[in-house]
């Protein structure tokens, strides 16, 4: 599986350890952040992880700004994406279960690095149910096909 990851100035350790983390978890992983701690713009990497999930070059994507909110707002924008940022893993595991997200977000200003790794893998680990879940996944993504 591979899984596209996005970051911004704020979060570019967190990154390096969950980029690590998830390699040795066998992923492979595609590096779309900064790995600068200049100050840069997170709604760049938000889109990038986007489109990368939305165009299936990657499966799923991780995204890392300082709370998590900034950049998954932005990759919410994108046609496709389903993204969520967490700060623990029930919501997480939810969120894939019922809620068939293709992106997590995490607050490296929020969450430590374990906190953060248990949250990815509860994530990673769970599987969308289907059936009502089904119908009410559609009915979400339906709004951006609506005429504004
Ligand atoms: C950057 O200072 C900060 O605003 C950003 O990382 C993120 O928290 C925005 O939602």
């Amino acid at each position: 599986m591979r899984i596209g990851i996005g970051n911004d100035h704020s979060a570019v350790e967190m990154k390096r350890e969950v980029m690590k983390f998830l390699q040795d978890l066998g992923y492979e992983v595609i590096n779309y952040g900064t790995d600068s701690t200049e100050s840069c713009d997170y709604p760049v990497y938000g889109e990038k992880v986007g489109q990368a999930v939305a165009s299936k070059e990657v499966d799923l994507g991780i995204l890392i700004c300082g709370t998590g909110v900034g950049i998954s707002l932005a990759a919410n924008k994108v046609k496709g994406i389903r993204a969520v940022v967490c700060s623990e893993p029930y919501s997480a595991r939810l969120s894939r279960q019922h809620n068939n997200t293709n992106i997590l977000a995490l607050g490296a200003r929020v969450v430590g690095i374990e906190l953060a790794k248990m949250i990815i893998e509860e994530w990673l680990n769970a599987e969308f149910e289907g059936g009502r879940h089904q119908r009410r996944v559609d009915m979400i993504m339906d709004i951006e096909n609506k005429e504004r």
